[in-house]
């Protein structure tokens, strides 16, 4: 059966390919890249490249890549469909059942993303170019939001009005049960119609990781506004506030970058962080944090900074919070804002550089709680320090590893002068409570059910080299695969398809094209879904993958190489496939001439040619 694109989709978005990867591959970060053993051949030094950035894997030794389905595919010998069915299994995606209804569901579902953007534009606008809008525009100019920012975020203003998206939708084509649906309007109670859900509020669009508009926040901005400061959208077929982090396709490459992520409790937090330079930050908006979140957070990084409000419920929630994150083997600092600030407001009042001094003095999770039980005062008695121990014990005993918890015993041993064996004993009798009922799972192989299959060859090796395609063409074809549409279309106004003499470049630009020409995203990733043949998918991968191969030298200073402008390499290429086209028409006409003359006949109007060719040739290389 097909599965749905869109599906397909999510599937992709959901199972990152280090994770993915990293369960039965070692994979140690190297540059932007990570590396391994690869197992599909044997080695002794690693070859074997996985990028975040790009979700692919190539390995320069065998030469066998893709991206995470194929990696699944070839790692446990399954089809495309079974490889997207197990990745989908476990990153809890349903997929419609073979004979089900499954295609109306699907559109439904396209319907309801396709109205959310829509929705969302049109709130854009209102803020942007509105009269009742420029209400909202002053607030957010005045909690010092740039209009860079503001578009990043894609923020807007739902007009005070019980109707304004209701007909905007219905002059678009979606009628109120799609509206409804996406949770968009609201259904009388005596059920004479729709009306819409946000009005006369400032709105946050909350993404998805892959950056689809999915549900939105809203915030009050007017006096007589009677509801609570936040609304925010209900749960609907594509929006399960559970697993969704706000802010996280606008920060998933800084989280990865630095390492860390920051984890807010609100919108306004998450937008004045980033806009003052800390973009690896991510909220839990509208919802206390949940383990899918951490989940979802787990596969950009292993360390977490909380930064929650200085106030009781601020507090609470870090507790809460840091076991949660604990629990899912993640490192847990903690921030402690002055008392009173959130770190919106936190940043306005002391800027971008106090910032980071408090995240520079961020302390571990443990020390966290042990400051506050002393704040508490728990520690002047014996009876409150040994209950405060025992809580302390608790949380070592959260952390999955068990290097880590041992580190952490010894040093509470030290700082509070007990016998590390007290501890110990201690440690062992919260473990022994836990694991047997509430089981903790060490997570399994991917993907689940196939677990314990031994790494072998993939079923068809590709050759050695890498396909022949001579130099300008592999560099323009790397720039499109890089670049995406924008290259694509520049390449082909500036030349002609018949200029790639390669026939295996040709088959790839050929799959490239007709995904411009279907108009649906398409990325290296994608690319390689639609390639059969194990030689063309081998030259997409190592081509998108060899960009991050950095010089040595390079390395050591720890960064890349400046980047030179792509549209100007890629005109470079294009000038020099020109010219190479009119080399070999010289060198054809000249061949025909030597045959006229041969055979005797006049030879002059090849000559006139030859020096017509050469002149353009001249031409080219002036511009
Ligand atoms: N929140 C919510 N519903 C509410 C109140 C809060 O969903 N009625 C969520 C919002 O995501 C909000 C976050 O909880 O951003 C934190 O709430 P709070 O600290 O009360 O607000 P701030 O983020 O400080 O909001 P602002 O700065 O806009 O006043
Ligand atoms: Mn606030």
């Amino acid at each position: 059966m097909r599965i749905p694109d869109s599906i397909i989709d999510d599937v992709r978005t959901a199972s990152d390919i280090v994770d993915v990867i990293g369960a039965v591959v070692r994979l140690k970060k190297r540059g932007k890249n990570f590396l391994g053993l690869c197992p599909f051949h044997q080695e002794k030094t690693p070859s074997f490249t996985v990028s975040a950035e790009k979700q692919m894997f190539h390995c320069f030794g065998c030469g066998v890549g893709g991206n995470v389905f194929t990696f699944v595919m070839e790692h446990e010998k399954l089809t495309f469909v079974e490889a997207v069915r197990a990745l989908a299994e476990k990153a809890g995606i349903r997929i419609p059942e073979q004979g089900g209804d499954d295609r109306g569901e699907n559109t439904e579902q396209e319907r309801v993303l396709a109205i959310l953007r829509l929705a969302g534009l049109r709130y854009h606008d209102h803020l942007m170019t509105g009269t009742e809008g420029k209400l909202a525009l002053e607030y957010f100019r005045h909690r010092g939001l740039t209009d860079a920012t503001i578009g990043a975020f894609g923020l807007g203003y739902a007009l005070n009005s019980w109707d304004d998206l209701l007909s905007f939708a219905r002059r678009e084509g979606f009628d109120p049960p799609i509206l409804e649906k996406a949770g968009l309007v609201v259904r009388r109670e005596d059920g004479s119609g729709h009306y819409d859900r946000f009005r006369g509020r400032a709105m946050f669009p909350i993404f998805s990781p892959a950056g689809r508009v999915i549900a939105f926040g809203a915030r009050k901005v007017r006096e007589d506004d009677p509801l609570a400061k936040y609304i925010n959208s209900p749960e609907t077929p594509v929006y399960n506030k559970s697993r969704v982090l706000y802010g996280l396709s606008q920060a998933k490459d800084a989280i990865r970058d630095k390492e860390m992520g920051l984890l807010v409790e609100g919108y306004m937090d998450l937008i004045t962080l980033h806009q003052a330079g800390f973009q690896n930050v991510v909220a839990s908006s509208g919802t206390a944090l949940t383990v899918e979140q951490i989940q979802l957070l787990g596969r950009y990084t292993k360390s977490v900074t909380l930064v929650y409000d200085a106030d009781s419920a601020g507090s609470k929630a870090t507790l809460r919070g840091g076991d949660l994150v604990l629990e899912q083997d993640i490192d847990v600092r903690v921030t402690e804002l002055p008392a009173g600030e959130d770190p919106d407001s936190f940043i306005r009042k002391n800027g971008g550089t106090a910032f980071q001094t408090l995240l520079d003095g961020a302390v571990s999770f443990l020390d966290f709680r042990a400051r506050q039980m002393k704040a508490e005062g728990l520690f002047t008695t014996p009876e409150g320090k040994a209950r405060a121990m025992r809580a302390l014990v608790e949380t070592v005993a959260r952390m999955r590893d068990e290097l880590k918890r041992t580190f952490f015993i010894k040093r509470l041993a030290q700082e509070y002068d007990i016998y590390e064996s007290v501890l110990f004993r201690e440690l062992d009798n919260v473990l022994g409570k836990r694991q047997p009922g509430s089981a903790r799972p060490e997570r399994p192989a991917v993907p689940a059910g196939h677990a314990g299959v031994s790494p072998s060859a993939p079923a068809v090796r590709p050759p050695a080299t890498g396909g022949g395609i001579p130099p300008i063409e592999r560099d323009l074809l790397k720039l499109m695969l890089e670049h995406g549409s924008v290259m694509v279309r520049h390449v082909f106004e500036h030349m002609d398809m018949a200029m790639i003499t390669s026939p295996t470049a040709r088959a790839v630009i050929d799959v490239i094209v007709q995904h411009e020409e279907g108009g649906a995203f398409w990325d290296a990733g994608t690319i390689v879904d639609h390639l059969q043949d194990p030689v063309l998918k081998r030259i997409v991968t190592e081509l998108t993958i060899a960009r991050h191969e950095i010089s040595p030298g390079w390395q050591a200073m720890g960064s890349d190489p400046p980047a030179p402008d792509p549209r100007a390499m890629a005109d470079d290429c294009i000038l020099r496939l020109h010219v190479q086209a009119i080399d070999e028409r010289i060198a054809e006409t000249y061949r025909l001439m030597k045959d006229a003359q041969l055979r005797g006949e006049d030879s002059t109007a090849f000559q006139q040619g030859i020096m017509d060719l050469q002149r353009q040739k001249k031409e080219l290389q002036r511009r």
